[in-house]
């Protein structure tokens, strides 16, 4: 809770009054959200105590205090790994940050690989479900009591409402036939999965991998925060459609659905 407070406290006076509502984590190669933000305040991740330091060259590494839709939001431009080193309590801080600092709900996004047959590239993945294939997970450890209970339920970790209204936000926006809904599953990483594997997770339920995600989830549940979490599809995994990526692959793909994905998240943080 320390380091919590240390990070929270550093970071309160320069908002000089913004009072944030919503929090938003951008995936890989999905930061072009930020031009469509009207910025206030940009805070390099590198001068708030205790906060990790992004070391994937795909994510810059700024919290932003900005106005998306007329509505207030902290934007982590950058979001870690756990395949980066840190421990899920480094990789959730950010989180809890955004959360003492007034965040009432949390958008989140990642580029993932397409596991159900049907799905193409660029599609966007609204996740109503997780599995959590990752080796650990942030609640591991004494409970931290004023963020959340020992044992917090996970029937519902993604919020309804918002599952339903970023489902119709698709639809009036026009591309309704590019999102679906599916389960994500998280695994450590950062190597990608063998076919054997592709299979293997498909078998168990999921429509989407990636290596994130599901530890924020986790600890935003733990603090009674709803969550909406959106993957874009950058590499096919389906047995007949696997081929070798390349991470300049993945980030193309993930370009091409950003404007979507922007619209997207911007309708829905409108209407609340
Ligand atoms: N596997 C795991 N993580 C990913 C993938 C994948 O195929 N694509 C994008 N992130």
């Amino acid at each position: 809770m320390q380091h919590l407070h240390e990070a929270t406290t550093y970071i309160r006076p320069l908002l000089q009054g913004f009072e944030p509502e919503f929090g938003i984590i951008l995936g890989t190669g999905l930061g072009a959200l930020v031009k469509d933000l009207t910025i206030h305040h940009t805070i390099p991740y590198a001068s708030i105590p205790n906060f990790p330091v992004s070391t994937v060259e795909s994510h810059s590494g700024n919290l932003l205090a900005a106005e998306l839709g007329g509505r207030k939001v902290l934007v982590m431009q950058g979001r870690f790994h756990y395949y980066e080193g840190y421990t899920m309590e480094q990789v959730v801080l950010p989180v809890r940050v955004m959360k003492l600092l007034g965040i009432r709900k949390l958008f989140v996004s990642n580029a993932a690989g397409g596991l159900h047959p049907d799905m193409e590239y660029s599609d966007l993945m609204l996740i109503e479900d997780h599995i959590n294939l990752q080796p650990t997970n942030p609640l591991i450890g004494r409970n931290l009591d004023e963020l959340g209970p020992r044992f917090p339920d996970m029937l519902e970790p993604y919020d309804a409402t918002l599952l339903r209204q970023a489902q119709e936000a698709a639809r009036s926006l026009g591309f309704a036939d590019k999102v679906r809904r599916g389960v994500y599953v998280s695994v450590p990483g950062p190597m990608l999965e063998t076919p054997a594997e592709y299979r293997y997770l498909r078998t168990i339920g999921a429509d989407a991998v990636g290596m994130s995600t599901v530890p924020e989830v986790i600890a935003a549940v733990h603090m009674g925060l709803p969550v909406l979490a959106i993957s874009v599809i950058t590499d096919l995994c389906a047995p007949d459609k696997l081929k070798r990526v390349a991470i300049a692959d993945i980030l193309r793909t993930a370009a091409a659905a950003e404007p979507r994905l922007t619209a997207l998240l911007r309708a829905v943080i409108e209407q609340q």
